[in-house]
């Protein structure tokens, strides 16, 4: 069984990030109401920050219920939590510094180690979080976004590795714009256990692989964001007109 992807495209950018945190505020509710435990995985970039800056601020600030929200994230680089590159750091200094007081758990990936140990540290803190035995939590929410060249975490355009479909996190030291990558990333199995998965893109500059991700051939070595199919859960992608422009759905060509 595969589940279903829904895309939403927007003509205004505040529009995109208001969708976006009341979807955030809804799942966290039913999570909530369901499980008593929202399960949340972040992702890092520029991208989601007007969303993080959304959460940070009334009214979806009260409406969140921060006790019973488990933080997790899709994938870190390694760095200190307070170097600007820092996914942890981001989402630290535009929300959670804001809170009156701290979420239910949070569950870091420690950028300050070396990726190795840092994935195998992450490994137990998602075995942990899982409890009952399982090797990770089903989150109720992963945010992902997605790189002009398709990748998504930081699973990166290349041949995969063998653990990436056999652990749950794993250390990337690839090349990545240039430079090694030194990140951890949450692997595909993990991702698409999640009950929903909420793609966030914007920009011209990911037109090109938006429209191979979503309607070319299958070729999740070169597009990462292939990779990611929940075999249950909901895709949603919101993505803005200038990232949508390459699709055919859009340009009225059906497909
Ligand atoms: C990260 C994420 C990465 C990101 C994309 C999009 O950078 O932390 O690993 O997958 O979501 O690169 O990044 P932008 O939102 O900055 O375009």
């Amino acid at each position: 069984m595969t589940g279903k992807t829904v895309v939403l495209i927007f003509d205004d950018l505040p529009g995109l990030y208001d969708v976006a945190a009341e979807r955030l505020v809804y799942l966290a509710k039913k999570a909530v109401a369901g499980r008593g435990r929202f399960c949340l995985a972040l992702s890092g970039g520029g991208t989601p920050r007007p969303l993080f800056e959304r959460l940070a601020r009334p009214p979806y600030l009260d409406q969140l219920p921060w006790s019973q929200v488990a933080l997790f994230w899709g994938d870190e680089r390694c760095v200190p939590p307070d170097h600007p590159e820092s996914s942890f750091g981001q989402f630290n200094q535009l929300v959670l510094a804001h809170l009156p007081a701290p979420p239910g758990q949070v569950y870091r990936i420690r950028g300050e180690w070396e990726p190795a140990a840092a994935a195998a540290d992450y490994t137990e803190q998602l075995q942990q979080a899982a409890g009952s035995g399982q090797p990770w939590p089903r989150f109720d929410l992963a945010l992902l976004g997605m790189g002009e060249d398709g990748h998504v975490a930081s699973l990166f355009p290349g041949p995969m590795s063998e653990t990436e479909s056999s652990r749950p996190a794993i250390a990337v030291t690839a090349e990545y714009a240039g430079r090694p990558a030194r990140r951890v990333t949450l692997t595909p199995p993990v991702f698409n256990d999640a009950r929903h998965i909420l793609f966030l893109v914007t920009g011209a500059g990911k037109a090109e692989a938006l429209a191979a991700v979503l309607e070319g051939p299958p070729d999740p070595a070169r597009w990462p964001a292939q990779r990611i199919r929940p075999a249950q859960g909901l895709v949603m992608w919101l993505v803005d007109e200038a990232a949508a422009c390459s699709l055919r759905q859009l340009r009225g060509e059906g497909g």
